[in-house]
């Protein structure tokens, strides 16, 4: 979808959306329509319920004396709080409902709308934001779809006398195509996007300037990265290691490191899931696709810092070469694991991927991200994802970041306790903890792999990569979580 900026007078085609708030405030273009229209729109309103409450809408067709296909009321709420989310998500709605229409272009009308909390330039760069974010689909395998249900809009121009407003959406553009890139990994089906076709689609990002490296068994095993390769062992795809070297910041100065789980598949290995819904382990690979994605708008936006994405691609599969449960694993920090449970697989490929990000690059601060837990989603649903760290600071920076960028997070415990539930009988750890608090064990196994003195938090994504249903800004499905959430906290913490 193309996005335009302009001060122009109102187009004679495609439909025209006019925000208003609950509280009466509405562009200069309610009023000209409404004359030009012989009170049509005055009309519309006090004959109908539309009270402008967020995301209602209003649609009159092409009333005589107006050149445009369409007008489009939309509820912008009160106008009280209106902040940044709440501008994406006003875009997003308008941009749903047109997207089911049959308007090849639309005009958002802005002039003369303002808000307490955000200046207009801002005001018009969020919600051309939120449009973008919503025209996302995935349509790449569906060859007979109807074409009356395939969406014609390819065009939106936001009418704005604010001049900075398509500078700044730039920049937030660059952020949208990094949510695009993790929708697109994380729907991609697991025939497709294994360890080794993923780590082509990171190899990609080279082109935004960032240095990719790309790690095969043969280099792992020399490393000594037990946890990771035994994850592997049952696939007959191989095991990838990526490293995305993004260097904005000032030159010597410590990254930060994000690394993020990317089981492309699990079946869970030899303690094998259940069938009922196990397709949707095609997106057990949701924080390395947050990564990447989170990558691709750090760079793509010229971001000023250093940041290191490292992901651990690893298919879990069921073979006569499967690792079994009992097999005691070294992983590459010299810890032995005793592997009860293969479908604990994530913090195994986790482990050794945050032993050699820190190795490797001496990170300041490490956040990981991963689709870990199913007892995330007991927890916290669809709403949430868990937040562990012993950092209050890193906790308070993320937290803040999830706030502004609408990726939403929630503190969860990780202390001494839930570190001595994977004790083990025979090795120096076992990949699973007792009953209860699976989310909390299963943090702090993560937590034996970090470092004195580095900041870390773990971030379980496992309730948030996928959309079960629509939102404002996001179709069904892939949500492309953790992204903006990235982006926020190295705009605010690691940049100046
Ligand atoms: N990938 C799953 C976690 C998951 C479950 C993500 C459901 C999204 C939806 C993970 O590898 C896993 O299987 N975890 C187990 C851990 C258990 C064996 C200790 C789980 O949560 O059941
Ligand atoms: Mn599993
Ligand atoms: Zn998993």
């Amino acid at each position: 979808m193309q996005i335009t900026f302009s001060a122009a007078a109102l187009p004679k085609t495609g439909a025209i959306v006019i925000p208003i708030f609950e509280d009466g405030g509405k562009p200069k273009a309610y009023e000209e329509l409404d004359k030009a229209t012989d009170g049509a729109l005055e009309r519309a309103v006090k004959t109908s319920a539309f009270k402008a409450k967020k995301g209602k809408i209003l649609e009159i067709a092409a009333p005589a004396g107006v050149g445009a296909s369409r007008i489009v009321l939309i509820g912008a709420g009160p106008s009280k709080g209106f902040d940044r989310l709440a501008a994406e998500a006003l875009g997003g709605a308008a941009a749903g409902h047109l997207l089911k229409g049959r308007d090849k272009s639309a005009t958002f009308a802005l002039n003369g709308l303002t808000v307490k909390k955000l200046a207009n330039d801002e005001f018009a760069a969020r919600i051309a934001t939120g449009a973008k974010m919503k025209s996302y689909r995935f349509d790449k395998y569906r060859t007979k779809e109807d074409k009356d249900d395939k969406p014609v809009l390819a065009k939106i121009t936001v009418q704005t006398s604010a001049s900075k407003a398509k500078e700044l959406f730039a920049v937030y553009d660059a952020v949208n195509d990094g949510v695009f890139l993790t929708r697109d990994l994380v729907s991609e089906p697991a025939n497709i996007l294994y360890p080794e076709s993923f780590a082509k689609r990171c190899q990609e990002l080279s082109k935004l300037g960032v240095k990719v490296k790309v790690l095969g068994e043969a280099e792992m095993k020399k490393l000594g990265m037990g946890s990771l390769l035994g994850v592997g062992q049952g696939s007959v795809r191989e095991t990838k290691l990526v490293a995305m070297e993004w260097t904005g910041g000032k030159k010597g100065e410590a990254p930060v490191a994000f690394v993020g789980k990317g089981v492309t598949f699990d079946t869970g290995g030899i303690s094998l899931k259940p069938a009922p819904n196990m397709d949707e382990m095609k997106w057990d690979m949701g924080g390395a696709g947050a990564v990447t994605g989170a990558m691709a708008a750090i760079a793509g936006r010229k971001a000023k810092a250093n940041v290191i994405g490292v992901v651990a691609l690893v298919e879990n599969m069921p073979d006569g070469a499967a690792q079994r449960p009992g097999d005691v694993v070294t992983s590459m920090s010299g810890q032995t694991i005793e592997v009860l449970n293969t479908d604990a697989e994530g913090r195994l490929a986790l482990a050794d991927a945050l032993w050699w990000a820190q190795e490797t690059y001496k990170p300041k601060a490490v956040i990981d991200l991963a689709t870990l837990t199913g007892a995330i989603i007991i927890a916290l649903a669809h709403e949430f994802a868990g937040c562990f760290t012993t950092d209050d600071k890193l906790a308070k920076q993320l937290d803040a970041a999830g706030e502004t960028s609408g990726d939403k997070i929630w503190r969860m415990p990780l202390t001494k306790a839930h570190d001595e539930m994977i004790k083990s009988d025979i090795a120096d750890m076992q990949n699973i903890g007792g009953k209860g608090g699976g989310s909390s064990s299963a943090a702090a196994f993560l937590g034996r792999f970090i470092q004195d003195g580095v900041s870390w938090a773990h971030l379980d994504i496992a309730g948030m990569a996928w959309n079960p249903k629509d939102n404002a800004t996001c179709p069904k499905g892939a949500s492309g979580f953790g992204v903006r959430l990235l982006d926020e906290y190295v705009r605010v913490n690691w940049e100046n």
